[in-house]
């Protein structure tokens, strides 16, 4: 059908950009030169991020809490809205030992072992700002890491604001803004929706009445899990059904362009639309990177001939039996390549 073939083309789009992400990763080669359409997520500490993403994920595999708990630049990478059987699971790009993990509490363990790895500093992977300790420009680390990845214009900027914290002084819009004055690649999320004080809501946000925010590609509610949801290991599934009775009681004519399940929705059709606009660029852009990469190879002169590799080879398993003797023995063996 047309749709099924729709689906089909979708998400070759987004695995063609995920093997791009991925290869720019392995080669040690970052996004500077070429950069690939992304999802960027920015908002204040707590008001939701890694909530959000866990709802989009579909499972409860990031560590959250107060405090700053998530600290370094999480890559997902979106396959799929409905993943088949043989997908599920999640695997970590770094940690192909441990393979696809099904066990989303082993994934939160890895996830948070990882973070708390170089003493819980933030890092942005290869620059590691280590520190013993949380310094005291955390704020101003985070803030500079941000906008580092929300700058790159092939990104589209997903700004979280807490639904019950005053939205003009809402971090998320206010960095969004920054990179993105007309607002033409950001799209809102209003977390929180249930701790609005009694009496106040969100309808002038949700609706784009509100003179506070301007963003094109619209502002969706959520209700996430609460900390003590999380501590009675709430279900994703159990908080879409507590999401939608909120949204069904509180914003009847609302609940199906708001809740997870709609951001889902619209961050693929997004993402697939924006991938298709930054397509011929990058294609431009891979052609220039190959062509300078051959030229830089036909430049090299064929001087290694057979024999030198040959005693090349040769050095390095000399050294290497030198090293495994020094193991055993304790005590090293004369360099004999060396004289
Ligand atoms: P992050 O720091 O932006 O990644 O925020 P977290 O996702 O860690 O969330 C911070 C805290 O707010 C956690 O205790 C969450 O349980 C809670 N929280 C997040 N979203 C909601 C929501 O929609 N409703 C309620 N009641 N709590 C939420
Ligand atoms: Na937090
Ligand atoms: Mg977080």
């Amino acid at each position: 059908s047309p749709e099924y073939f729709i689906m089909d083309e979708s998400r070759e789009v987004i695995e063609l950009v995920n093997k791009l992400q991925a290869y720019f990763k392995s080669t040690g080669c970052t996004n500077q030169k070429i950069e690939l359409p992304q999802i960027v997520v920015v908002g204040a500490q707590s008001s939701g991020k890694s909530s959000v993403l866990d709802g989009l994920v579909g499972s409860s595999i990031l560590p959250r809490g107060s405090g700053t708990v998530t600290k370094c630049p999480i890559i997902v990478q979106l396959i799929t809205i409905n993943s088949d059987l043989e997908e599920e699971g999640i695997e970590l790009e770094d940690y192909p030992e441990d393979g696809r993990m099904q066990d989303y509490d082993d994934v939160r363990a890895k996830i948070t072992e990882l973070m708390e790895k170089d003493g819980g500093a933030i890092t942005d992977t290869p620059i590691i700002l280590t520190s013993s300790g949380e310094p005291s420009d955390l704020e101003q680390l985070i803030f500079a890491l941000s906008r580092k990845y929300i700058q790159q214009k092939n990104a589209i900027i997903l700004a979280v604001s807490p639904a019950n914290y005053d939205i003009c002084n809402s971090d998320g819009l206010l960095l969004a803004k920054e990179a993105d004055p007309d607002g033409n690649r950001t799209i809102g999320v209003l977390t929180k929706l249930d701790l609005m004080d009694e009496g106040t809501n969100a309808r002038d946000l949700l609706t784009g009445i509100s003179k506070d925010v301007q963003v094109k590609l619209g502002m969706i509610g959520l209700v996430n899990r609460s900390q003590k949801d999380i501590d009675n290991n709430f279900t994703v599934e159990q908080q879409l059904l507590k999401e939608e009775t909120f949204l069904s009681k509180n914003y009847p004519d609302l609940v199906n362009y708001n809740g997870v399940p709609f951001l889902r929705k619209r961050l693929h059709e997004l993402l697939v639309q924006h991938i298709l606009k930054c397509l011929p660029d990058i294609q431009v852009k891979l052609e220039d990177l190959l062509r300078s990469c051959e030229k830089r190879l036909a430049d090299i002169p064929d001087v290694i001939s057979q024999k030198a590799q040959f005693a090349f080879v040769n050095k390095i398993i000399l050294r290497f039996e030198n090293h495994m003797k020094t193991e055993i023995e304790g005590s090293p063996r004369s360099p004999q390549y060396d004289h």
